[in-house]
């Protein structure tokens, strides 16, 4: 797991403890679409710090996967940046080395979430047959993993399919008392257990269009609410 080595440099960041709970940066540093002015509290990670982070990512995947094609499954839809980013650093990287790795994207949807609460039913939305998988070496790519239910779920029924492997790449992990740590292989940001929005990850589907991660505000969350 790349966990560990993650969590190190990224305490003083992104950890949790409430007095050093990393308050974002200031919404006059960078820029953003204007008419989210008013619903969001701050800017959480910008978009070029996960664009980093994520060919970091990249690194490790490549080493770990060496000479197995991947056949990335990617969640939608809130993984679809993520996603896109990541293969595209994984081809780079290919370039870069003359070490390719042939990359298949299947996608995959699920549903948990209303408005910011996660609910108990997991849904499944679209391609529930995955007999492609069968042998692969699959890396599953989600954008963030919470209570970890929804990744349980993904993963037992991934298996069913009898593939090589399988790894977890996600971009964000929450921190939470029992956090579900150990389902994700490669960890982009550990954060505290806030509702964030942006780089496609939504609030009721809005938010998909802002590039950075942001804090959601009680004038977000109301003007949003369904
Ligand atoms: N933001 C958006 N979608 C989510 C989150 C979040 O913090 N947690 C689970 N799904
Ligand atoms: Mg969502």
């Amino acid at each position: 797991s790349h966990y560990n080595d993650c969590s190190i440099c990224m305490y003083v960041f992104l950890y949790l403890p409430s007095i050093y709970d990393w308050p974002g940066y200031s919404l006059d540093l960078f820029t953003y679409p204007e008419h989210y002015h008013d619903d969001i509290e701050n800017i959480y990670i910008p978009h070029g710090v996960i664009m980093n982070r994520t060919e970091r990512l990249a690194h490790y995947i490549m080493d770990d996967f060496r000479d197995d094609n991947i056949m990335v499954l990617c969640v939608l839809k809130g993984g679809y940046k993520f996603c896109a980013d990541l293969v595209e650093f994984i081809k780079i990287l290919g370039r870069n080395s003359n070490k390719y790795l042939e990359t298949r994207v299947e996608f995959i949807r699920l549903k948990s979430y209303l408005n910011d609460q996660s609910t108990e039913d997991l849904h499944i939305i679209g391609c529930q047959d995955l007999s492609f998988l069968r042998g692969k070496s699959v890396l599953i790519v989600e954008a963030i993993v919470d209570t970890g239910k929804t990744m349980k779920a993904l993963l037992k029924h991934v298996e069913t399919f009898e593939p090589k492997m399988v790894k977890v790449a996600g971009l964000l992990v929450k921190r939470l008392p029992n956090m579900a740590e150990s389902l994700t292989d490669y960890v982009g940001f550990e954060i505290p257990n806030r509702f964030v929005v942006g780089y496609a990850l939504d609030y009721n589907e809005y938010f998909r269009d802002l590039n950075h991660i942001c804090v959601l505000s009680r004038t977000g969350k109301m003007k949003y609410k369904i």
